[in-house]
C-alpha cells in the first residue's frame, strides 16, 4: 500500500511545487478574487448612479385645474413611445406615474373609487399616492415622474429612483 496521503492517490496530478505553493496561491487567489469582487460591485454602483442621474426632459403636461379632481389625463413621458398618467388626487395633490406595469408591461388604470392603479393582465395593484405594489405579481412600484406646478402648469421634469 502506498504511504502518500489519500487525496494525492485520488488527485494523482504531479507538480514539482504543489507542496509550497498551497497556501500562498490560495491566499493570492482569495485577494485577487476579493479585488474582482470589488471592483464588479463598484461597476454596478457606477452604472446605477449614473442611471439616476440621468437627464430627463421637462414635459408640459396640464394646465392646472384642466384635470378634475379624480381624473386623470395620459401623456407621454420621457419619450414619445412611453405612456404616463397624471393623477388628480386632491384639490392641490397631483401624481403621474409612467403607465407600463412592473410585471409584463401591460398598461396600468387609475381607479378612482379604491384610489388603486390596477393592472388587468394579472391583477396587479398599485397605490395610487406612491405607486407601491398592494397586490399581484408586480415585482417593483411603479416609475414615478417628478412634477412641478409653476404658472398655472403642471410639468414633468424627471423621474424618482424606485
Ligand atoms: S402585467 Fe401587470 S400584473 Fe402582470
Amino acid at each position: 500500500m502506498s504511504d502518500e496521503p489519500k487525496w494525492r492517490t485520488d488527485f494523482p496530478i504531479r507538480w514539482e511545487g504543489d507542496n509550497y505553493t498551497t497556501r500562498r496561491e490560495f491566499t493570492k487567489f482569495l485577494v485577487l478574487a476579493s479585488g474582482a469582487t470589488f471592483l464588479g460591485n463598484g461597476y454596478f454602483v457606477v452604472k446605477r448612479l449614473d442611471q439616476q442621474r440621468e437627464e430627463h426632459p421637462t414635459v408640459d403636461v396640464a394646465s392646472v385645474g384642466e384635470v378634475p379632481v379624480g381624473g386623470v389625463k395620459l401623456f407621454r413621458y420621457p419619450t414619445e413611445d412611453i405612456p404616463a398618467v397624471l393623477i388628480r388626487l386632491g384639490e392641490d395633490e397631483y401624481v403621474a406615474f409612467l403607465q407600463r406595469c412592473t410585471h409584463l408591461s401591460c398598461p396600468v388604470h387609475y381607479i378612482r373609487e379604491r384610489e388603486r392603479i390596477e393592472c388587468p393582465c394579472h391583477n396587479g395593484v398599485f397605490d395610487a399616492r406612491t405607486g407601491r405594489v398592494v397586490e399581484g405579481p408586480p415585482p417593483r412600484p411603479l416609475p414615478r415622474i417628478r412634477l412641478r406646478v409653476a404658472d398655472g402648469r403642471i410639468q414633468a421634469e424627471g423621474i424618482m429612483p424606485a
